[in-house]
């Protein structure tokens, strides 16, 4: 039996982990709530599989009883972390997730003195949300040790996929944060801009703040108070942002919301092979202190899905070879900031 189970394994996001983790032979455990489809993806990638539904706590122990760590690839993770992560708990089972929630990081974060008690590691955020960002976070931390404000940016090439659009609109009614003096702060969305210089070419883009998990994450890894979170898109994008922001709580309504994640599974299909392997994502950081230091580093790296397969799967070996931090852990927090380094195809530059 092996030690990893892939919960949401039949996703678009769980799949692409799924047969990635079976070429690397870690012989992961294949899971989720819809027998047929398990069935035949086990079938495909020569994998043992497990039917249970995440409101079965008592199947759901007995699945985790033989697992060293979870990968939970099911999202929206608002619906999924807390039955995960308290089977985790009851069953000495290391929990990893791929979220993106700035919510379900503060949630996991709270369980954090349990899960210590309890000897198992609680490690939201492994893809691309929050691993590069995280890192660069953590790489300015130790290069500007008295900075008292991050800003983080984002630039990603080539579509999102099914579940990522899902959970998007679950959020819809959330607006911004930021974190100020410790504290995570609600702000209207896209309440600020700013261009970023993403290097390689992509030298003056606009960017747009936007709730991105390290808000949450990036505290705890650094211990820097104040934290905005941006991604680069278009400035009538911005725009756009803002004005949906105003109408968010008609957006939230219960049949706009089903009706929008309906017209999602319509028609979104996620990246395809050649997407992933075309796209690139770039990260960029500053870190100031209270004298006017900065430092600025930025990196380049694979599409944000193949960057995800890559960082779910390189902390999750780390785990199962027993390097796992137990309590609530960021990605650069436990395995610091050169983690990422070691996806083949990601360069860092310090730039100021
Ligand atoms: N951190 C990152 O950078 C990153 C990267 C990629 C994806 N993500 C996130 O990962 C999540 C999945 O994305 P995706 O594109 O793979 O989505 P997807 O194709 O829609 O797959 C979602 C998976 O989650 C399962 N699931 C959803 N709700 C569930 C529930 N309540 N109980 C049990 N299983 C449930 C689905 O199973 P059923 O079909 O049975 O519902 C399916 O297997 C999204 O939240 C996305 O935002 C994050």
């Amino acid at each position: 039996m092996s030690g990893l189970l892939v919960y949401g394994s039949y996703g678009y996001t769980g799949n692409l982990i799924a047969e990635a983790a079976t070429e690397r032979g870690l012989d992961p455990v294949l899971a989720g709530r819809e027998r047929r489809t398990l069935e035949s993806q086990a079938a495909r990638l020569d994998c043992e599989f497990e039917v249970v539904s995440l409101d079965e706590p008592k199947v759901l122990d007995m699945v985790l009883d033989d697992a060293t760590a979870v990968l939970n690839c099911a999202g929206p993770f608002s619906r999924t972390w807390e039955p995960m992560v308290e089977a985790c708990l009851r069953t000495d089972t290391h929990y990893l997730d791929i979220t993106g929630e700035l919510s379900v990081f503060e949630a996991v974060h709270d369980r954090g003195d349990r899960a210590a008690d309890a000897g198992v590691m609680l490690l939201p955020g492994v893809g691309f949300d929050v691993v590069p960002t995280d890192c660069i976070a953590a790489h300015l931390a130790s290069r500007l040790p008295d900075a008292d404000r991050l800003e983080l940016a984002f630039r990603a090439e080539n579509g999102v996929s099914r579940g990522t659009a899902k959970t998007m609109v679950e959020h819809l009614d959330s607006g911004g944060a930021v974190r100020r003096d410790g504290h995570i702060e609600d702000v209207p969305v896209a309440h600020e801009s700013r261009t970023v210089d993403f290097g390689w070419g992509y030298d003056a883009q606009h960017a747009a703040a936007i709730p991105w998990g390290d808000v949450s994450t990036a505290y705890h890894t650094t211990g820097i108070p104040n934290v905005t979170t941006y991604m680069a898109m278009p400035e009538r994008a911005g725009r756009v942002q803002r004005v949906a922001g105003l109408v968010a709580p008609l957006l939230s309504l219960p049949p706009v919301r089903t009706g929008l994640q309906w017209l999602i599974e319509q028609t979104t299909e996620g990246p395809d092979a050649d997407d992933r392997a075309s796209g690139r994502s770039y990260v960029w950081g500053e870190v100031q202190n209270g004298d006017g230091d900065r430092a600025v580093s930025r990196l380049r790296g694979p599409h944000t899905y193949a960057l995800t397969v890559e960082t779910a799967l390189a902390t999750a070996e780390r785990a199962l070879d027993g390097d796992a931090p137990v309590g609530f852990q960021t990605p650069a927090g436990a395995y610091g900031p050169d983690l990422i380094l070691e996806v083949e195809g990601v360069e860092r530059e310090d730039v100021v």
